[in-house]
């Protein structure tokens, strides 16, 4: 309204100033009585979203202010102590990569002294599960917690940097200095006097990975949203191999396709991150139940041997992703079986659910493990049942880890994930009704008839309405019969191979007294993935092989986001990271 675009509002420290233009006062003055009451509400309700956004920005910037970047107390602790104990330094030096706050040239050793607000420590101290918790219902939330995540990207790449340049990279949490000044100046100390050796945290800041299983790639999709790097990938299989070069480069043959139990050493890199979302076949419900010894899913042991033949390069962490058949498969055994080859390889363990159904429209509930080196073990709360049961720790899995107390668990807090609004309807692909896509009448017929009695009442249901709406159907056999199951929940079933025919998902679009069938898409199954933009020119039957196994991105992105991230921060805190030509090695070892 002109008024409203001929005024202007704001506020300073003194009061609130409304500047009205000529124009808009003779609106005004013309229409007082209509506009009297709306006019004082819109100000008032303007000046006042004004305030707080003044308040707020001023409230950061006093804050800012009231920060000091260096010479902070427990830096200062620091300085104090190297020269009580004789060791000569320079102070910040803002040539070098991150502006370390103390650096001991000969040897080059660069100290940090991170703020645990500033750098991303505090929400887990203070007990929440995420940064945003740290925040929440704060009207800066959003500032604050880019602010912190971009901190710490920043701490990542200045460490990646400085290591690679030679230097020996000491990163101390400020509230690690004031409980313990001691221990610092000792990690500062050690560094000066470290031997060439590698560093099996070195490369966590780089956070490099190496996929094992890696299919169409999706793993890799979403840790990249996530500020990873992938510098090896193996699978077996040469029609995902297909798919995958067609999304990502291959040409630095980063990409070794074979079995993996044919992997040797040399071939895998030295990396942060191994990922292993192993074949499922033997311990999904629908599959043959042989287990960790059935023909496909033993493919874990040759990822064990892998990191057993990895020595001292083994990666910091490792990222198992599979069915949540996985931990009922032989009564559990082959679960806790699993875990414990885990833990001799030196890797406490943490297990959690995630549904994809929390992210996109689809269905797919699967198990996940993150296994941290022993070498880094953060204390365990207290073991209660209350600790472990969560919406990402249903009770089967709660109850497993505690009645599994010989398994070196390390449980993390982890913050409850979001649920999408986006339904199915928002990522069915628009076909024309004439699209050879669309089943036959006389065959779509035939798919109606083999629905039950109640779901057909729900396709006549959906048929009878004014709008289109969308449901998608399986075919499973029940008392020996085909039968047609319709899903309208505005969510897809799994996306599953489409081994034996009974893998493929159908679309079913009914409304105006009339019903569609087709198969769904492959750009469906991306989009249902969160691999939106994914290249998908490839015959439905291999899309399908390609999706039906793959992980689903958003949850992987989110993994990265609020477990593998944080992890990182705190692994490469307090210890000395690098500082010999073997610990900078990010290609292929020797
Ligand atoms: C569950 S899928 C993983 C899919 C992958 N994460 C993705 O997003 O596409 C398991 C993968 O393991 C591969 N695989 C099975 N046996 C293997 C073996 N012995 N060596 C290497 N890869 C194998 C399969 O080809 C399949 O792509």
């Amino acid at each position: 309204m002109s008024v409203y675009g001929a005024a202007k509002i704001g506020c300073t420290k003194s009061g609130v100033w409304i500047q009205i233009s000529n124009a808009a006062r003779s609106v005004i003055l013309s229409d007082v009585a209509r506009h009297r009451v709306a006019l004082k509400c819109d100000y008032l309700r303007e000046v006042t979203t004004r305030l707080d956004k003044q308040i707020s920005k001023q409230s950061i910037s006093d804050q800012m202010r009231r920060v000091r970047s260096w010479k902070t107390t427990p830096e200062l602790t620091v300085r104090r102590l190297l020269r009580k104990n004789g060791i000569r330094f320079s102070g910040r030096n803002t040539n070098l990569p991150g502006k370390p706050d103390i650096t001991l040239r000969e040897p080059k050793v660069a100290v940090f002294v991170d703020g645990d607000f500033w750098h991303g420590r505090q929400w887990s101290t203070r007990g929440h599960a995420s940064i945003e918790a740290q925040f929440n219902g704060s009207k800066t939330s959003n500032y604050w917690v880019q602010k912190i995540r971009r901190n710490m990207d920043r701490d990542c790449k200045a460490t990646t940097d400085l290591v690679k340049d030679g230097w020996r990279v000491i990163r101390l949490w400020e509230s690690d200095i004031h409980k313990n000044p001691e221990k610092c100046i000792r990690t500062i100390m050690q560094a000066a006097d470290l031997p060439s050796t590698y560093d099996e945290f070195a490369h966590v800041a780089e956070k490099t990975c190496a996929e094992f299983f890696a299919g169409i790639g999706l793993m890799r999709l979403g840790l990249e949203k996530a500020g990873w790097s992938v510098r090896f990938a193996n699978d077996i299989d040469e029609q995902k191999f297909e798919i995958y070069r067609s999304n990502f480069d291959c040409s630095d043959g980063h990409f070794v396709r074979g079995d993996v139990h044919n992997l040797t050493s040399d071939e895998v890199p030295t990396v942060a991150l191994a990922t292993a979302s192993f074949p499922c076949n033997d311990l999904s419900l629908a599959g043959s139940r042989q287990g960790l010894q059935g023909a496909q899913s033993s493919a874990f042991w040759g990822f064990v041997d892998v990191l057993k033949k990895l020595g001292s390069r083994r990666p910091p962490i490792v990222l198992l992703e599979n069915v949540t058949g996985f931990l009922s498969s032989h009564g559990g055994r082959d679960f806790s079986e699993a875990m414990l080859a885990l833990n001799r390889l030196n890797y406490t363990v943490d297990p959690f659910i995630l549904d994809a159904a929390w992210f996109v429209p689809q269905s797919r509930q699967r198990l996940f493990i993150v296994g941290v080196s022993k070498a880094f073990q953060s204390a365990g709360p207290a073991e209660t049942q209350q600790f472990y049961e969560s919406r990402v720790r249903p009770k089967a899995l709660a109850d497993f880890i505690l009645r599994h107390p010989e398994i070196d668990w390390n449980i993390r807090k982890l913050p409850i994930p979001p649920r999408t609004s986006v339904l199915l309807a928002d990522i069915v692909e628009d076909l024309p009704t004439d699209s050879s896509a669309w089943w036959s009448a006389s065959r779509a017929e035939y798919l109606l008839n083999q629905m039950s009695p109640k779901h057909r009442s729900i396709a006549d249901l959906l048929m009878a309405r004014k709008a289109w709406s969308y449901g998608t159907v399986f075919r499973r056999v029940r008392n020996g019969k085909s039968m047609a199951e319709l899903r309208t929940d505005g969510i897809a079933g799994c996306l599953r191979t489409p081994r034996g025919g009974s893998g493929r998902q159908i679309l079913f679009k009914a409304g105006n007294g009339k019903y569609f069938v087709r198969l769904l898409t492959a750009r469906e199954c991306a989009r249902l993935m969160g691999a939106n933009d994914f290249v998908v020119d490839f015959p439905l039957n291999q899309a399908l092989f390609g999706f039906g196994d793959a992980v689903c991105v958003p949850v992987i992105e989110w993994v990265a986001k609020y477990y593998l991230n944080p992890l990182v921060g705190e692994l490469i805190r307090s210890r000395v990271l690098g500082g010999s030509p073997s610990s900078a090695r990010t290609s292929v070892a020797a």
